[in-house]
């Protein structure tokens, strides 16, 4: 295991998803963001492009993000399982805990006002329960991670809008409540649009 505080290097504690892979893909954006987004594991553009929530998911997340005042480049985007699982199957309990003190590190090193768990399978990563993502989205909890007392943000994944409509709803006001949970974090380009 190679890490610093935010970037794997180098990782071989799950065999087939060093099978599956083609890279590590490690979260994106400021390194100090106030709203930490966590998705469940790369798919297969993002293990192509090397990037979380690049493919359909991630376009429909930019979007809800623009559509709240916050652009993708004011948050940042990880996910649970670094490595891109086999023909996009969930990643296996085994595989979460191996990834999980990247997790842990990243969050501790970024620090963020709240962390918005995408879906559930790091919703129930961060809870350490099983969760009715669908009726729970919105719901904060106050969770220890690493020893510090968190405020994680229950959200449904953004491909769930795509198969059901009546998701986009509730994964809008999500993304709004986080906003004004992070005190509504602007990039300056998007504050000068303002002028
Ligand atoms: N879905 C996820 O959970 N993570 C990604 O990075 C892409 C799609």
């Amino acid at each position: 295991m190679e890490q610093d505080d935010l970037v794997v290097t180098e990782c071989t504690r799950c065999p087939a998803l060093v099978e599956s892979r083609s890279r590590i893909v490690n979260g994106v954006g400021p390194a100090d963001a106030a709203i930490l987004f966590v998705g469940e594991a790369p798919g297969q553009q993002e293990d192509a492009d090397g990037e979380p929530f690049v493919g359909r998911s991630g376009k429909i997340l930019d979007e809800v993000l623009r559509d709240h005042g916050l652009d993708r480049s004011v948050v940042r985007i990880t996910n649970s399982v670094r490595c891109r699982p086999p023909d996009n199957r969930d990643p296996t309990a085994t595989e979460r805990a191996n990834c999980r003190p990247y997790l842990d590190r990243e969050i501790a090193a970024v620090d963020p006002a709240v962390v918005v768990t995408l879906g559930k399978v790091p919703s129930e990563n961060l809870l350490d329960r099983s969760v009715a993502v669908t009726s729970e989205a919105g719901t904060v909890e106050s969770v220890a991670i690493d020893d510090q007392v968190r405020d994680v943000m229950i959200c449904v994944h953004p491909a769930a809008t795509l198969y059901d409509r009546s998701q986009r709803g509730t994964f809008e006001q999500v993304i709004a409540d986080a906003a004004e949970l992070a005190g509504n974090p602007r990039s300056d380009q998007a504050s000068l649009g303002e002028f």
